[in-house]
């Protein structure tokens, strides 16, 4: 059977200009960034994804893209991408950038073309309409920041559509010469050596806007069409979406497995959050029976946080009122009436055994993990930042000046470091975590390379099995060189469980963490919090996937 360097993969996502400042400006960079590459390898990731770094007025996060052909000054230069992506091919790591498709900034030439004449080729790159605008074909997707999708550009004389932020006008796909760029803007980084896109705002770059000419009967198209293009440029590299929608809406972006290779898997963070604000394993139960066939080459992108909020759209009213309770009670915790502006660490606490569960779900149900950057030992947020901010605060590296993520002065820090609390860089960063045999960096590391030893967990077709108690979920997951089986406890108090695991029960078991042979199901201990991993005897090693992936 082929096997897919992507299924297997350990996912990283990192903001470059938080990550690592090799030029002591006080903004991480790509000499920064390539410099903690073997940081990264020896925590066990094997792919990054490596958020915007194109040059921006970074209103958004670099989502505001100016020359999509450039790297951020403040980042680096091409010659230090280059050198990054040599980096990362020595070491195996595979990158993945983000492409911003669905809209620029108002900043970039385009638009500035756009909106100054209205004869030039330019101006149907974007959604326009006279006054007065038609009535919103989706409503703004930062309510309480923007109050319409239509915005009055007085040079143009008429309004832009804007799904997002006002200073993001929408590109109009439906005008094949947009469509032509974005395959220019895809080739000249595959030719840099990446190995796929991570397609921003998937479902809204291919929505209809109820405008003539902005419009195509089949808008899966779009999709179908970057996916050929990368696949005929690279046949390795990949796009994965960012596709935030229902369950039943969510494998149409993987077509008949002509469109995204991989969907970030925003149905299973939620159902994943109720389950352990309510400590109970009945909100997993519902996604497994929620959860699409998927094409031989898809696969989910599984996650716990990214670096956006904590969106709880998929959940209703009343059960994401039930996550505001548990992890987000302060109104400035939340935001966009639908998500939270915080970490993982302290929504959970920062009691490590908790925080140890969540990740090991991550690490062992269907789909590909991606952690970001700060997970690994549990950093925390800064509410005193604005909005989304909170969550993307420099990296933990050690107890040194601005927690080691640059040598500036702390005035001069793009933003400043955590020094308070229990998540300041003093208490939590990487140095200090290195030390101890219990940090969670360490446990982290373990559970990467059990995963890694254990690609069944991420692919194999997996079931729900009975634990006859409410508070502990346990799932097991079949490929075809191994069995695994996974047991968590939402629970703060021990549980004992008893498994019947039918046929499979007459294999030979071994617990993957005590690593000894299973004598039987009967009795299944678990600590407050604890996770258990089994796999029936001599599976396939990962070593041997890795070095040959196809
Ligand atoms: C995606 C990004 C988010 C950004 C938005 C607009 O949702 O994750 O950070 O604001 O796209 O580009
Ligand atoms: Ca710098």
């Amino acid at each position: 059977m082929r096997r897919h360097w992507y299924k297997d993969a350990i996912v990283y996502g990192v903001d470059v200009d938080t990550f690592d400042d090799g030029n002591a400006d006080g903004i991480g960079d790509f000499i920064g960034l390539t410099r903690r590459l073997d940081y990264l390898v020896e925590l066990g990731v094997t792919c990054l994804w490596v958020l915007p770094f194109h040059p921006t007025p970074n209103r958004d996060n670099g989502y505001d893209v100016m020359d999509y052909f450039a790297v951020d000054p403040r980042l680096g230069t091409m010659h230090d991408f280059e050198i990054f992506i040599r980096e990362c091919k020595e070491r195996d790591l595979r990158v993945i950038i983000d492409l911003v498709a669905n809209h620029t900034s108002d900043q970039h030439p385009w638009f500035q073309e756009a909106r100054r004449n209205p004869q030039s080729k330019y101006r149907n790159y974007y959604v326009w309409s006279d006054n007065p605008p038609p009535e919103s074909f989706g409503v703004t997707i930062f309510p309480g920041e923007e109050h319409s999708t239509w915005r009055y550009d007085k040079e143009a004389g008429a309004y832009y559509w804007h799904l997002f932020y006002r200073f993001q006008p929408d590109l109009n796909h439906a005008n094949a010469d947009v469509r032509e760029e974005f395959r220019r803007i895809m080739s000249f980084w595959l030719d840099k050596g990446i190995d796929g896109f991570r397609v921003d705002a998937a479902p809204h770059m291919i929505h209809k806007k109820g405008i003539e000419g902005t419009e195509l009967d089949d808008p899966h198209s779009i999709l179908r069409e970057m996916r050929a293009f990368v696949e005929q440029r690279n046949p390795d590299a990949i796009l994965f979406g960012e596709v935030d929608a229902i369950m039943t809406e969510v494998p149409k972006y993987f077509g008949d497995g002509d469109e995204l290779h991989m969907l970030l898997n925003f149905v299973l963070s939620n159902h994943l959050f109720l389950a352990l604000a309510r400590r109970s394993a009945e909100p997993l139960i519902r996604y497994s029976q929620y959860f699409p066939r998927i094409p031989q080459d898809c696969q989910m992108l599984n996650f716990l946080r990214n670096l956006d909020e904590l969106d709880l759209e998929r959940l209703t009213q009343d059960e994401r009122q039930e996550v505001f309770a548990a992890f987000g009670p302060d109104p400035d915790m939340q935001i966009y009436n639908r998500g939270l502006r915080r970490r993982l660490a302290p929504m959970l606490d920062g009691d490590q055994r908790r925080i140890e569960s969540a990740l090991s779900l991550l690490f062992t149900l269907p789909g590909t993990p991606l952690i970001v950057y700060g997970d690994e030992i549990g950093m925390g947020e800064d509410l005193s930042l604005p909005g989304r901010i909170a969550v993307r605060t420099p990296m933990q590296w050690s107890g040194d000046l601005n927690a080691g993520f640059s040598e500036a002065a702390p005035e001069d820090l793009l933003r400043p470091v955590i020094s308070e609390g229990p998540f300041g860089y003093t208490n939590v960063n990487v140095e200090v975590q290195n030390y101890n045999d219990n940090s969670l960096i360490k446990r982290v590391r373990r559970i990467i390379a059990k995963r890694r030893a254990n690609p069944a967990f991420g692919w194999g077709s997996w079931r729900v099995l009975r634990t006859g108690d409410a508070a502990v979920f346990a799932h097991c997951a079949t490929d075809p060189s191994a069995k695994v089986l996974a047991v968590h406890n939402f629970a703060d108090s021990p549980r004992t469980i008893r498994l019947d695991l039918g046929e499979d029960g007459n294999d030979t078991w071994i617990d993957l963490w005590a690593e000894e042979p299973v004598d039987d199901f009967e009795s299944v201990a678990l600590e407050p919090y604890g996770y258990r991993w089994f796999c029936t005897d001599a599976p396939l090693g990962a070593e041997d996937e890795r070095t040959n992936p196809d």
